[in-house]
């Protein structure tokens, strides 16, 4: 049932601060969170964005430790990193805080602690992986050992990176502690459960039937780990990086990250707003909604709320959360250990106030209903194409026209003639529309909607065709330019939410104040009269050496990862000496080196082996400029039978190294020998 709402609460995930933050975090979560929280103020609502990194947990403490820093350092560097990031894209959070400020230690502390006074958890106890020789638990990522499926020597206790099979520590074969490389040991501890099997009934209810407007991955998600049965979930670490379980006999030990993390909703909401936050929380006129990623769906759907259950004191569940998908980049997924991202300090730097580009693309290509790609040139080909030629170009054609025929002021509009009709009326529909779409969550389509906006203008000028009526009827083309002006003042507001940037500065030409969602539409949000700024390009076409950069980049970023995960072959079966000996290698010189026509792996080598000029056929050709290896010593077997390629015959096989991009390199002498030197 639709239920109004007297004012909405908005979260956002909190990233670890053990990176920086990339396009697929901007995507799946800010970018959605801020379009939504801009049109809620455009409409006059009563909205809060809350953001902040979540600064516990284990992957920040290993990183601590590789660099040998504090936790505290590392969290530092990106939580600034990430805010100010954030902050140049436009995300306007209402507070970007951090868990590891007071006001979170204190709330979570005594959120913990309510729950265990109340009887809320279960203790349980178990056995855990423990260095002795450090006398610490370990986390699983703190375990390594080798892989029961592939046979890799260092796979984590929780997932081998090298067949990408998830497992649990005790899967490992000889598990060793990262801290001290000793054999890991077993050791009992106790934790606190939150018993998640006895809010079972009371979640199955109000997501399975009170929600049934989920998106259908959420909805999904929640649906089968309800059916799956929910387990008791431990919510305490052994661990010192975190807030401290506050309970007598629990030193050593923290609260499980996400534990504490959801908290940071809160308290970040309580450090904005000291005196009114429990208006957010818990007065049921307001309602939260949860922007998050799908690898989050659990946590916000079942173990968030029954903590919030558990609590009591009347704090309201979410009313929806519009997970995402995942966005990949150029076909591999992201990921912040290799380095295969778009990193948004990064963007801002190269890319100097195109924000608004790189959030109009996220937008388009937003992974809403299943993963997606980014593409540079897509990227280059929505700005040229869409920002630059559809929308930036009519902004201009109406500003320039109006300082060409009006000296700049806006002109009265006089009789509607049904064309400019018809242009209301688009306008009208498309504003419904648009607003159906953001109020649904569904934010590439309401993006389209906008763009839809510009689409018509262009038309509408190349039917009315003021450039011609000037010859005959100027109160024509003031009715016509009247009505265009006042269509690039719906696309600011219109676009907002998207491109605020763009959206400023298209207000400032128009000399208005950013209008409000309701004046969209209506005809009138530039007074006649009014001297309009000069024209100026909202958008630059994006060069192809731009997109060029940023692909060698990623290219770079490949090799350096394919030879960082490289694992030799395993070695091939034993062959006796004598076999090997019959081999006749030895080492000559490139006299001549060519391109063998229709064929793009082949070489064709004039080698001098010392007695006579040989020919060599070789599949090298994508790896070398034929004209480099000439006059380059090389290693060939001589006693191959001789074989025809592309009906050349080849009188040997020249020796390479394959390197772990698959490249091919020659392998050449240490120094020059006399041409036809034995290898032995
Ligand atoms: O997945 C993540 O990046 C988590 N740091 C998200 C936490 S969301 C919330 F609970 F704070
Ligand atoms: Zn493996």
């Amino acid at each position: 049932m639709e239920k109004n709402f007297k004012r909405t609460l908005i979260t956002t995930a909190l990233p670890y601060a053990n990176g920086p933050v990339h396009i697929g975090h901007l995507a799946g979560v800010y970018v959605p969170a801020d379009i939504y929280a801009r049109y809620l103020r455009l409409k006059g609502e009563d909205v809060i964005m809350i953001g902040g990194s979540d600064e516990h947990g284990v992957p920040i403490t290993i990183k601590a430790r590789k660099e040998g820093v504090t936790p505290q350092d590392i969290v530092d560097r990106y939580h600034t990193i990430i805010k100010d990031s954030m902050k140049g894209l436009g995300i306007s959070f209402d507070i970007y805080s951090r868990t590891t400020s007071d006001i979170h230690n204190a709330t979570a502390s005594e959120f913990f602690r309510r729950l265990y006074d109340n009887g809320q958890f279960e203790v349980k106890t178990s056995l855990q992986p423990y260095d002795a020789e450090a006398g610490e638990f370990l986390a699983d990522r703190y375990v390594k050992g080798t892989c029961p499926h592939c046979g890799n020597e260092d796979a984590y206790g929780d997932q081998c990176e090298a067949c990408g099979s998830s497992l649990n520590t005790t899967d490992l074969i000889n598990p060793r502690s990262m801290l001290t490389s000793s054999p890991v040991s077993w050791k009992e501890t106790s934790h606190w459960y939150l018993p998640l099997d006895k809010w079972q009934e009371r979640l199955s209810n109000w997501i399975l039937k009170d929600h049934t407007e989920w998106k259908s991955n959420v909805y999904g998600q929640c649906k089968s780990w309800l059916d799956m049965g929910l387990q008791p979930r431990a919510v305490s670490r052994d661990l010192n990086w975190g807030v401290p379980v506050p309970v007598e006999g629990a030193e050593g030990k923290v609260l499980y990250v996400w534990f504490d993390a959801p908290i940071g909703y809160i308290s970040n909401t309580k450090e904005l707003l000291p005196d009114t936050w429990e208006r957010y929380w818990k007065d049921p006129e307001t309602r939260m909604i949860h922007f998050i990623g799908k690898d989050n769906i659990v946590f916000h759907c079942i173990v968030f709320p029954a903590m919030l259950m558990a609590y009591g004191d009347g704090f309201n569940l979410p009313d929806n959360v519009p997970a995402n998908e995942f966005l990949n980049l150029e076909g591999d997924k992201i990921s912040t250990s290799r380095n295969w991202a778009v990193w948004l300090h990064e963007y801002l730097v190269d890319f100097p106030g195109k924000q608004d580009v790189l959030r109009y693309v996220l937008t388009a290509n937003a992974p809403e209903t299943k993963d997606n790609d980014f593409t540079w040139t897509d990227f280059q080909a929505r700005n040229n194409n869409e920002l630059v030629a559809i929308l930036g170009n009519f902004v201009n054609r109406a500003i320039v026209l109006t300082h060409k025929y009006f000296d700049g002021r806006m002109p009265q509009a006089g009789t509607l003639e049904p064309v400019d009709e018809a242009l209301t009326a688009d306008i009208k529909r498309i504003k419904e529309q648009l607003s159906q779409n953001l109020d649904t969550f569904h934010f590439r389509e309401a993006l389209k909607d906008a763009m839809e906006l510009a689409r018509i203008g262009n038309k509408y000028l190349q039917e009315t065709e003021p450039w011609k009526v000037a010859k005959t009827d100027m109160d024509r083309v003031a009715t016509i330019l009247n009505l265009a002006i006042n269509l690039c003042a719906d696309i600011a507001v219109a676009f907002e939410p998207f491109m605020p940037f763009m959206a400023e500065k298209l207000c400032k030409m128009l000399s208005i104040d950013m209008p409000r969602w309701t004046d969209l539409g209506n005809g009138n949000l530039v007074a006649p009269g009014t001297a309009l700024g000069q024209p100026e390009l909202l958008f630059e076409k994006i060069d192809d050496a731009a997109i060029q950069a940023q692909l060698q980049r990623l290219d770079r970023i490949k090799k350096e990862n394919q030879i960082k995960n490289f694992r030799p072959e395993p070695q091939a079966p034993d062959v006796d000496f004598d076999t090997f000996m019959k081999a006749d290698l030895r080492v000559g010189t490139v006299l001549e080196c060519t391109k063998v026509p229709k064929a793009d792996k082949l070489l064709k080598f004039l080698i001098d082996d010392g007695m006579q000029k040989r020919t060599i056929v070789s599949g090298i050709a994508k790896h070398y400029d034929p004209a480099d290896l000439v006059g380059k010593q090389v290693c060939f077997i001589a006693n191959l039978p001789p074989r025809k390629l592309k009906g050349i015959e080849s009188q040997g096989m020249i020796l390479s190294a394959v390197n772990a991009d698959g490249s091919l390199v020659v392998i050449s002498p240490s120094a020059n020998v006399v041409p036809g030197a034995k290898i032995s």
